[in-house]
């Protein structure tokens, strides 16, 4: 939710350079932009709606070694230019952008207007400047000036500022994500890694509450209350330029689709001795919660079955944002499982909180390293799926089941069948991904695109997957798509059914086969179009969609041709798949 990127060093082309970074964090908000470049004593700021990647960078050549940059995915007021960021103060000598909420803004904001301030814009951000110069006139140092103001704010934030007079940038952070890119000619400070991969792939950590302030030469991490100093690692990321970028691919949401034939082969790669090691500590919990929000969610859903049928173990799950209601039943020996891609969103990391103030232990499944879950948890597994840039989640999703499934069966002293049947899987998907299959994927797509409504049913573990398409072709298509357990139809939602209504059922080859073909005939009786995902041909389908049978894997199997459904029935109504409206990748407020 919202990119920030800033730069401070040597070069003089600062503003050009944030301009192109910030295309790549566009993932992250898409609704407006702004840069703010230091030059000379001055500040020239530049802000729009619209998608930053339509701007063009020689604008903005001025000789320039300090800026930050913002593309916003809107909280507080609407989509104009005067609300995307940066701020400035009345005097316009202080500039910020901002990633989260300042809570207790409207507080702040009518304090500020009895001092005589006046607003410019509806956005909780407009606070900051305001507040730093008004510290300032107690507090002149800058950046002492900025730890004084943070110490009024309440919320989760990400702020990146500088002042004309200084040639310092300084960052702050309480929750949203903020990393910085070690260069040879500066510092570079971002929500997130692609903004400066180009430039260089040794990164820094900001943690909550914590400060930085660099001049481009050096860089000091304090405590954002204390101002004692934080000693920083410097970590080597992994990923390689070209993986964040989208090849031969006209979007990144088909790309990632594809790259699902490798994709979940890394996330099966684990070591078993640390498999195994989980496999023990969740037959000895006391209590084992699976929390994900969104498509994680779902995994976790998913992962409920795995453990139902191949470890015959109960462990319980909730989506992120409704986990605080069930800390009665955390105890220090409880564990809890988060599940996330980018390892940021704001209502799973406030589960975790809550578990770890409970003491109880914490397992991450993550795709990206580094990332606040990573960091916070006290184990991680990495599921490897390279970025995921679409804002709708791929390749995370089948990765984070993948390594879920491989729990199960560990649990089950299986675990070595359980990855050969993985691996197994990954060489079918690699089979079912040709371009004969995605070209009838799109003619189905085709045929259905102009629906206004679709239903998709599940049972067992294609329960979930049911939900999961349902949001996969809700959020790039924006037809209504709803996803229902396969014998809940006949208890109230088959009343929604029509002639001609598009309905997708899916299918494995297992003891609930013939109980979804039964609820498949119930809605062709009733006129639906029934599409089926399945292993097998039957009657009851007017379409058939063939997936390989890879037994109780097929969850993961399942839900990839729906990702291509959903994204060509975004493409064909005109829909951009990688930013879908209303939407952000990374979820970082609540
Ligand atoms: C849907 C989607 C979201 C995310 C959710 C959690 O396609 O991407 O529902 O799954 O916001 O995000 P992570 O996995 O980053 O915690």
């Amino acid at each position: 939710m919202c990119g920030i990127f800033g730069y401070v060093g040597s070069r003089n082309n600062a503003g050009q350079l944030v301009v192109k970074g910030l295309k790549n964090l566009e993932y992250r908000g898409y609704d407006s932009w702004g840069v703010a470049c230091k030059v000379g004593d001055a500040v020239l700021v530049e802000k729009d709606i619209g998608k930053i990647s339509a701007v063009n960078e020689s604008e903005f050549a001025h000789d320039c070694g300090m800026a930050i940059s913002h593309t916003r995915w809107a909280t507080h007021g609407g989509v104009t230019a005067m609300n995307a960021h940066p701020h400035l103060n009345e005097a316009g000598t202080i500039a910020v952008v901002h990633n989260g909420i300042i809570e207790n803004f409207q507080s702040l904001r009518n304090e500020l207007k009895e001092k005589g301030y006046t607003f410019k814009s509806e956005t909780d951000t407009e606070v900051i400047p305001y507040i730093i110069e008004e510290e300032m006139k107690t507090t002149p140092d800058f950046a002492s000036a900025v730890r004084k103001a943070c110490a009024k704010f309440d919320g989760r934030y990400g702020i990146l500022a500088f002042h004309t007079e200084s040639n310092t940038l300084v960052a702050t952070r309480t929750g949203s994500p903020l990393i910085v890119g070690v260069g040879e000619d500066g510092y570079f400070i971002a929500s997130d890694i692609p903004a400066f991969m180009e430039h260089t792939k040794t990164v820094q950590y900001l943690d909550d509450g914590e400060m930085l302030v660099t001049d481009g030469k050096s860089i000091l991490f304090t405590d954002l209350e204390t101002g004692e100093e934080h000693p920083k690692r410097e970590i080597e990321i992994t990923w390689s330029v070209e993986e964040a970028q989208k090849g031969e691919y006209a979007h990144f949401m088909l790309k990632e689709i594809m790259e699902q034939k490798d994709s979940i082969a890394r996330a099966v790669n684990q070591d078993d001795d640390q498999i195994k090691v989980i496999a023990d500590a969740i037959k000895n919990a006391q209590g084992t919660f699976l929390v994900g929000s969104g498509t994680a969610h779902k995994a976790c859903m998913a992962a409920e079955y795995f453990f139902s049928v191949i470890a015959k173990h109960h462990v319980n799950v909730t989506s992120g944002g409704e986990f605080k209601v069930h800390h009665h039943f955390l105890k220090p020996e409880s564990l809890m499982i988060v599940v996330s891609q980018s390892g940021e969103t704001a209502d799973t990391l406030e589960a975790m909180k809550v578990a770890k103030s409970k003491g109880a232990k914490v397992l991450a499944i993550v795709n990206a390293e580094g990332s606040t879950i990573d960091r916070e948890a006290d184990y991680t597994l990495l599921i490897n799926a390279g970025p995921e840039r679409a804002v709708a989640s791929t390749k995370a999703l089948t990765g984070q089941m993948a390594v879920l499934m491989m729990i199960a069966h560990a649990m089950n002293d299986k675990l070595h069948e359980g990855k050969t049947l993985l691996l197994n899987t990954v060489s079918s998907i690699n089979d079912m991904l040709n371009p004969r299959y995605i070209d009838f994927l799109e003619e189905v797509a085709q045929e259905i695109q102009h629906h206004e409504d679709l239903y998709i049913i599940g049972k067992s573990w294609n329960y979930p997957i049911a939900l999961e398409s349902a949001i996969k072709i809700q959020e790039v298509s924006y037809i209504h798509a709803e996803g229902f357990a396969a014998s809940e139809l006949k208890h109230g939602p088959i009343a929604l059914i029509e002639e001609g209504t598009p309905c997708i059922a899916l299918l494995g080859n297992d003891e609930v086969t013939p109980d979804i073909i039964s609820n498949t005939i119930e809605l062709k009786a009733r006129g639906a179009q029934t599409i089926a995902i399945a292993p097998e041909n039957n009657e009851a389908f007017d379409t058939w969609i063939k997936v390989p049978d890879v037994g109780v894997a097929q969850a993961i199997v399942n839900v990839i041709p729906i990702q291509v459904l959903a994204y060509f029935l975004a493409v064909k109504r005109g829909k951009d798949p990688d930013m879908p409206r209303n939407l952000a990748k990374s979820v970082t407020v609540k």
